[in-house]
């Protein structure tokens, strides 16, 4: 059999990511919310683009993904889609948009695929949800799960600590990941729970499981790219790589420019008109 990188494919869709998880080739994901990010993300050969609603904490400034609404998620949603020609790209329902309500899931599933182009929509939760996901499925809209610690229920939760360490919620979420994949999601991302439990899930369905503090027996990996990048340096969980400074890459370009400007070096006559 010869084996496939996903590095030659022109644009992945569900179908290469399943075929990825076949042949064991680890899914590569990243958060982006711009375009100019997303440019950059997208050329550099990521899998999937996650336009997150932690763009409610990395892009404005809030403490958790509870305020974004639909509108924004969406404006965020099309900047990326117009920087990409590869990259899969899912878009976070944000909270309020889909629990509870099958029509309104459905309603909110559509306007982000019709006013952002993006190619497939991510909820959190497992049973409680289930009509919505079955609902937005039925549309033939592509949906991403979401088990673990999912920060719209952090009230709930009360604290980011690691989820399902009980075996009452580590059954529950091998559970729910079983009826995600049963109702017709393509991929789950489970978040912060231990790395047992996320082999076992990944083990368990034959979908694609992505994970985020889950340990390395997934099939691929999601961070938030701002953290990885090091600009967000306050945010420093046991589960994040950083790969850049860029914090510091940035105070000290802004530091030189600065002092440019003051000493009255910039511009010099090569860069005036
Ligand atoms: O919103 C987000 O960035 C996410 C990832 C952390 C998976 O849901």
């Amino acid at each position: 059999m010869t084996v496939h990188s996903s590095a030659n494919v022109k644009r992945i869709t569900t179908h290469i990511l399943q075929e990825m998880k076949d042949r064991g080739e680890k899914i590569s994901m990243l958060t982006a919310y711009d375009f100019s990010m997303a440019k950059i993300v997208d050329a550099s050969g990521i899998d999937i683009i996650l336009v997150g609603d932690s763009a409610s904490n990395v892009m404005a400034g809030h403490e958790t993904t509870l305020p974004i609404t639909l509108d924004q998620m969406i404006y965020h949603a099309s900047s990326v889609v117009r920087a990409v020609s590869r990259s899969f790209v899912v878009v976070d329902i944000p909270f309020g948009s889909y629990q509870g309500n099958s029509s309104e899931a459905l309603r909110s599933a559509i306007r982000i695929m019709k006013e952002s182009g993006a190619h497939a929509v991510k909820v959190e939760g497992g049973s409680e949800i289930k009509e919505s996901v079955a609902r937005i499925l039925s549309a033939g809209v592509p949906v991403m799960g979401h088990l673990g610690l999912t920060p719209q229920s952090i009230y709930k939760f009360g604290t980011y600590t690691v989820r399902a360490k009980e075996d009452a919620e580590a059954t529950k979420l091998l559970e729910d990941a079983k009826l995600l994949e049963e109702l017709g999601c393509f991929a789950i991302v489970v978040e912060k729970i231990p790395a047992d439990l996320a082999k076992k899930v990944a083990e368990s369905v034959t979908i694609p499981i992505i994970g985020i503090g889950a340990g390395g027996g997934v099939d691929g990996q999601v961070l938030v790219v701002h953290d990885m990048l090091g600009i967000t340096q306050e945010f420093k969980p046991r589960f994040l790589r950083q790969y850049a400074d860029l914090e510091g890459i940035m105070m000290q370009a802004f530091g030189q420019y600065i002092k440019d400007v003051k000493s009255k070096d910039f511009p010099n006559d090569k860069e005036s008109y």
